[in-house]
């Protein structure tokens, strides 16, 4: 059985996180969704906020698990016994910054492959940081999260962003 693993900030975990994760289902029997907390930037919402937050968009997604990982990402699939990392590729700049990534996670475990997935679904302009800008300035974030992170972010109204 081929584990994979999705990796990332996921602060917060969008729509198109939920499209290439629903996608990668198709094709690996369990995807382990994984929560950075060392990012090298300040979030959002917190490390165990975002965590929740992934459980609860995914509940009703078979053959997957979320959990938060510390630390190097490659030592991360070393402990699960993953050879896959899955990554949403929206654009040019996407596919830079993330074939970089894959060089790297390669160098640091060659087990690893890293797999893109292209947003064939129309979630190519959505983003993280463009979620929290449109909902602090009062935006419908409707069309780009769960109902779950919406109201996530309504709890949070007010809170530097
Ligand atoms: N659809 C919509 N949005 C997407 C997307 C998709 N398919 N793919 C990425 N994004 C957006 C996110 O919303 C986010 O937007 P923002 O920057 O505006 O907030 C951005 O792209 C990237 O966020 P995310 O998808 O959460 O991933 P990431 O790039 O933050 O993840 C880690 C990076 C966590 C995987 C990486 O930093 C890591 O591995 N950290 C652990 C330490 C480590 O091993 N470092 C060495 C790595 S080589």
């Amino acid at each position: 059985m081929t584990i994979a693993i999705y990796a990332g900030t996921f602060d917060p975990f969008t729509l198109g996180h939920e499209d290439v994760l629903r996608r990668a289902c198709q094709i690996f029997e369990e995807v382990i969704v994984a929560v950075a907390a060392d990012t090298g930037r300040q979030t959002f919402f917190s490390f165990q906020e975002r965590v929740e937050l992934a459980q609860a968009a995914l509940k009703d997604v078979k053959g997957v698990r979320v959990v938060g990982f510390q630390g190097l990402l490659s030592e991360f699939v070393r402990s699960t016994g993953a050879s896959v990392l899955i990554r949403g590729v929206r654009n040019g700049s996407d596919f830079d910054y993330e074939t970089r990534m894959a060089c790297v996670n390669h160098a640091l475990n060659k087990n690893v492959q890293t797999i893109f997935f292209p947003p064939i679904n129309g979630t190519q302009s959505i983003s993280g940081s463009l979620v929290r800008e449109i909902h602090r300035l009062g935006g419908d974030v409707s069309a780009f999260v769960s109902p779950v992170v919406c109201q996530a972010l309504e709890a949070k109204k007010g809170t530097a962003q």
